[in-house]
């Protein structure tokens, strides 16, 4: 503690005389007094000492990278104490996080403090949906609510920066880590980016209860090539542009504090070390004043890559281009000083980097008191609290999408029924936790089996069928699938014969996404759709209930099973999510955030292509883009997503047919509910404009409003289009809206719509 008050009173001291550089720097942060305090700071400060801000130490086990021997703790206490760490990763709870914060404080000669960071992904112990379910709600509120409560439960235990929102915009079901982002659309993808930032960080950052976020993996992460992860990635321009950037500059409009960059390179450039992303995109155009950290030692990778000869070129490259900090990676902390003293490094991209990472100190807090996240009555008090068991049981039931529902199956009648639930997945108290939860407890999920039986007016007869996987899988393990042993498929079997409805629950395991978990195949894992099919043959009442973190092809299973319940990992409350849906307890609402491929070759699929040259069959001949063994269209289309009532759509209307570039256009529409229970519906407006210098997609979303109505009655909604909607970014990167012939869609998904044109002129 002595060691605190010294350092802070050496600071106020020089707070009090003026730093005539301090100009010099580019501020965009009304507090100047911070400002001053940082340049203060920054003026104490040895090489070392700097470039120990930018080294982010892993706790002390290995998480989701491999770490290099000579990492071992010893060293990295001695570098604490030497104040050579900035910041850590994987170090929670109280108790943890009070014993580095101590020694990075009382120890070291600044005493700065350490900013914890942990990868909150879907909540710290009480787990919301993956995100690509939550986006499956398009419910901005109840996701900005997921992520505070997140920030609640992770703040309590010491941790005050998370790795998240991931805004990777992807378009390939094969890539793992679609689970973690918001799917395919870069205008969905950017509201929810917003609002999950406004969710963890708040209106204060140094309000106890918020944590600083991140945006990731900046950028162009979600289009590895052939969805393999780590891979190249080759995109244009206009793709660039227009699909993977979007998110990220919302995300940096909405002020998060950090970036992190991602293990791709682009174009033959490592996103690490590319100036062009970091600096002129980043810093200087968007003027984000918080800090980039790498992720996990891609500064290093940066030789693998080919692109740095050795660690000490791959720290300059890294330095120049704007990489703040450096995750694991043991590159700036082994190497930067030097460079820096032999004149290689100017010594100002030090200070550049560290004033950054020290801002966001000081915005958390952590200057006034480094232990403010540690307090264990408060990590009691949070953690697993049951009001956020609410907040994440309401979260998960808006995440789940009706795919199909015929033969009236759902929802389900609550008395008088005999019901066979089958499939492992039914049973799972694991698995519906999904990837990304590394803080909390295994088998801490309420099963589906769980949530049905609290409706006791139905017999309820539960067979696994057959595993989905063999053996216990940790988060840093390949899952193993079981696609040999079907053993126990004639118990489940017999219990269907029996069964007025059979319930089945399949999918994924929860670690078959999330990252370093790419398939080439969507199709059901190991040796469940064999037990669908036999289940089929005895009972074709089957409603099916899939569990995955990626779209998946179940093309089979759409034209053959009647009712089909998008489930995703819906967290810790999962069973009770879906026993409410199954029961008419809460009427879906869902709407998918990605295109479900037929079959894994239509890959990438998405709703905002391009028309091509040759997009229909006019001649009646072969020379037309298509395959000739399947369909071009999806087995379910962006947007799509059905409820237990209907909803009609009338009376499209424009405020005019002919527009000024710059004028706003008012487009309004009428919802019924015309079918007999009240309902949610995600009302969406796309756009197409017709003729582009740069050639525009068949549909761009542009709006969407989520509208509560009730039996019978009829709302109109008015979306506002204007330049902005309409414009997009040339291949000189530069934001344009032409003129010309637009269209208008509106409607419940990308392909049912009323269509209406309009000018530009
Ligand atoms: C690697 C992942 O790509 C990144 O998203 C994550 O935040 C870091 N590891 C830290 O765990």
């Amino acid at each position: 503690m002595k060691k605190i008050i010294l350092s802070l009173a050496v600071l106020s001291v020089l707070i009090g005389c003026k730093n005539e550089n301090s100009s010099m720097h580019v501020v965009n942060n009304d507090n100047q007094d911070v400002e001053l305090k940082i340049d203060s700071l920054i003026k104490l400060m040895t090489i070392e000492e700097k470039v120990g801000q930018m080294n982010q130490y892993n706790g002390f086990w290995d998480a989701t990278g491999p770490s290099p021997k000579n990492g071992t703790a010893a060293k990295k206490y001695e570098h604490l104490r030497k104040g050579w760490v900035g910041s850590m990763l994987n170090v929670r709870g109280v108790e943890q996080v009070r014993s580095v914060q101590k020694i990075a404080v009382e120890e070291s000669r600044l005493g700065i403090p350490l900013i914890i960071g942990f990868d909150v992904i879907h909540g710290y112990k009480t787990l919301s949906p993956i995100p690509l379910a939550e986006s499956a709600s398009w419910d901005l509120k109840t996701i900005q609510e997921s992520a505070r409560v997140a920030a609640l439960e992770a703040s309590a235990v010491g941790i005050n920066w998370t790795f998240a929102p991931m805004v990777d915009i992807s378009r390939d079901a094969r890539w793992g880590r679609v689970m973690e982002g918001a799917g395919e659309d870069p205008y969905l993808g950017s509201l929810i980016a917003k609002a999950r930032i406004k969710g963890f960080q708040g209106d204060d950052l140094s309000d106890v209860g918020t944590i600083a976020a991140t945006a990731k993996h900046f950028a162009g992460y979600g289009f590895a090539e052939a969805g393999r992860e780590y891979n190249s990635v080759d995109i244009g321009t206009s793709t660039l542009h227009n699909i993977v950037l979007p998110p990220f500059k919302a995300a940096a409009e909405a002020d998060v504090k950090t970036f992190m960059n991602s293990f791709n390179e682009i174009n033959g450039v490592p996103v690490t070390g590319s100036s062009y992303l970091q600096r002129n995109i980043l810093k200087d155009k968007w003027n984000f004043n918080g800090f980039v950290i790498s992720d996990w030692a891609s500064i290093r990778e940066m030789i693998s890559w080919g692109h740095a000869k050795d660690k000490k070129q791959a720290a300059e490259i890294a330095v120049i281009a704007g990489s703040d900090m450096d995750m694991e990676g043991y590159v700036y902390i082994e190497e930067l000083a030097q460079l820096v003293k032999d004149g290689v490094i100017e010594e100002d991209l030090l200070d550049d980097a560290v004033r950054r990472i020290l801002r966001v100190k000081f915005e958390l807090g952590l200057f006034d008191d480094p232990y403010r996240y540690c307090d264990e009555v408060r990590e009691k008090e949070i953690v697993g609290n049951p009001k956020h068991h609410e907040a994440v049981l309401d979260m998960a039931k808006k995440s789940i999408v009706l795919l199909k529902n015929e033969k009236n199956l759902l929802p389900l009648k609550k008395e008088g029924q005999k019901i066979a639930l089958i499939g492992a997945l039914a049973a799972d108290k694991n698995s519906p936790l999904g990837s990304w939860r590394l803080a909390s407890d295994d088998n801490t999920a309420v099963s589906v089996l769980e949530g049905m039986q609290s409706y006791k007016g139905n017999s309820l007869v539960y067979k696994k069928g057959a595993d989905v996987s063999i053996g216990k899988t940790a988060f840093i393990e390949e899952v193993k699938i079981n696609t040999t042993d079907k053993s126990e498929f004639q118990e489940a079997i017999t219990a269907a014969k029996n069964a007025d409805v059979v319930v089945m629950v399949l999918g994924e395991h929860g670690f078959q996404s999330g990252e370093a978990r790419s398939r080439t195949n969507l199709q059901l894992p190991g040796v469940q759709q064999d037990l669908l099919e036999a289940v089929y043959k005895v009972n074709q009442n089957i409603v099916l209930v899939l569990n995955n973190g990626r779209p998946l092809a179940i093309t089979w299973a759409d034209e053959h099973i009647p009712a089909i319940v998008e489930a995703w990992q819906l967290g810790t409350q999962t069973g009770n999510a879906v026993a409410q849906v199954l029961y008419g307890d809460y009427n879906p609402s869902g709407k998918l955030p990605m295109t479900f491929p037929r079959n894994v070759g239509q890959v990438p699929i998405y709703y905002n292509y391009k028309n091509t040259g040759r997009p229909i069959n006019k001649e009646g001949n072969v020379f037309w883009s298509h395959y000739i063994d399947t369909e071009n269209t999806p087995l379910y289309p962006f947007g799509y997503g059905l409820s237990y009532t209907t909803f009609e759509y009338s009376n499209l209307k424009l405020n005019g047919s002919k527009f000024n570039v710059g004028e706003d256009i008012k487009v309004s529409v009428e919802v019924k509910n015309t079918g007999n229970r009240d309902g949610k519906e995600v009302v969406q407006l796309y756009i197409r404009d017709l003729v582009g210098s740069i050639t525009r997609p068949v549909k761009e979303l542009k709006g969407f409003e989520l509208l509560e109505i009730k039996v019978g009655e009829s709302k109109t909604v008015t979306f506002t289009l204007n330049s902005a909607t309409l414009g997009f970014y040339n291949n000189q990167e530069k934001f344009i809206t032409e003129p010309g012939d637009f269209k208008v869609f509106v409607g419940g998904s990308s392909i049912k719509t009323l269509e209406a044109n309009f000018e530009l002129e």
